[in-house]
């Protein structure tokens, strides 16, 4: 089935939570601003919407929120003073994120779930289908993830949701789709989604990771939708109607990834993203690796 859209331009990351996992890290800076290895981890999030054509990028953020708009913005003091020494290198990263792609902020007032969040957005958006990033996953460049999920969008209109499969003790941390396969082994049809379910009444093993190319609809049903698990607007249970109704905005398709993702949301999996990151970068890779390899020599002598 192939529909004609407006070719989809405009990304949406809400990034208004209040990062209690990593306190007291998070009580003057923003979530989204730690580093992985040397750059903020928003910053590789609208990198992979802009690398998907979306270079149209609205934050729906809260209070406490401002570096985040500084990081995109100009920094003449710090570029003068990069430009007097002569640095060119240093003076390339600092403009990397002011000028990769057109950045526009909300905020989001209540703190009422990620889909109060993405309703937030409904003004900007307007009536074209758009992705949604969630922050706390990092997509490896290398796996383009978003970039299929619009051509997937493309082709069946809709909406799309990017889904793992993961362990069934950790189906509770995540919405989870009941599917059916299609002609196409990467892609699966939803039929039903449920947010954060107990392992027993999970309908599959396929969980949603923080990336959605969204239909317009999607904001009619917000608006309707009762708080759910949580006392939040959950997006999932709006996606459930669109899965359910197809009439009203649908379908809703699922993009099976099988590539490399990383969790920045929980402090273990921050850890272990940033010593993957970094042991394969090339700058600092090598004597990064090396220097792991003793450290983990030494700590296997130890116990
Ligand atoms: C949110 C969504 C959930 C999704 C998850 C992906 O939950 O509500 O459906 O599986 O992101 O990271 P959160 O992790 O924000 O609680």
């Amino acid at each position: 089935m192939t529909q004609s859209h407006p070719r989809i331009s405009k990304a949406v990351i809400p990034a208004a939570g209040l990062g209690t996992r990593f306190l007291p890290a998070t009580k003057a800076t923003p979530k989204e601003m730690l580093p992985v290895v040397d750059k903020p981890a928003i910053q590789y999030v609208v990198e992979e919407a802009v690398s998907a054509g979306l270079d149209d990028v609205l934050m729906v953020t809260g209070r406490n929120k401002r570096p985040l708009e500084d990081h995109f913005d100009r920094n003449y003091e710090l570029e003068s003073a990069l430009e007097k020494k002569g640095d060119g290198e240093r003076l390339a990263k600092v403009r990397e994120s002011s000028d990769l792609a057109s950045i526009h902020y909300v905020r989001q007032g209540d703190p009422r779930g990620l889909g109060h969040a993405v309703l937030c957005a409904a003004p900007h958006v307007g009536h074209e289908p758009f992705a949604v990033l969630l922050g706390d996953d990092l997509i490896d460049p290398r796996d383009p993830l978003l970039a299929r999920m619009v051509e997937i969008q493309e082709k069946c209109g809709g909406s799309v949701v990017a889904l793992m499969e993961v362990a069934p003790e950790q189906i509770h941390l995540y919405g989870c789709a009941a599917v059916e396969p299609t002609d196409e082994g990467d892609v699966v049809r939803v039929t039903g989604l449920v947010e954060k379910p107990d392992a027993a009444d999970a309908p599959s093993s396929y969980a949603i990771i923080g990336r959605y190319v969204l239909d317009p609809h999607i904001f009619d049903i917000l608006r309707k939708t009762e708080p759910g698990r949580g006392g939040e607007i959950q997006l999932t249970d709006a996606l459930q109607h669109l899965a359910e109704d197809e009439k009203v905005g649908g379908p809703v398709h699922g993009v099976v990834f099988k590539g490399r993702r990383y969790d920045t949301g929980d402090r273990g999996d921050y850890l272990r993203a940033i010593v993957r990151l970094a042991c394969e970068r090339e700058d600092l890779g090598p004597d990064f690796r090396t220097w792991l390899r003793s450290y983990v020599a030494e700590e296997m002598q130890q116990h």
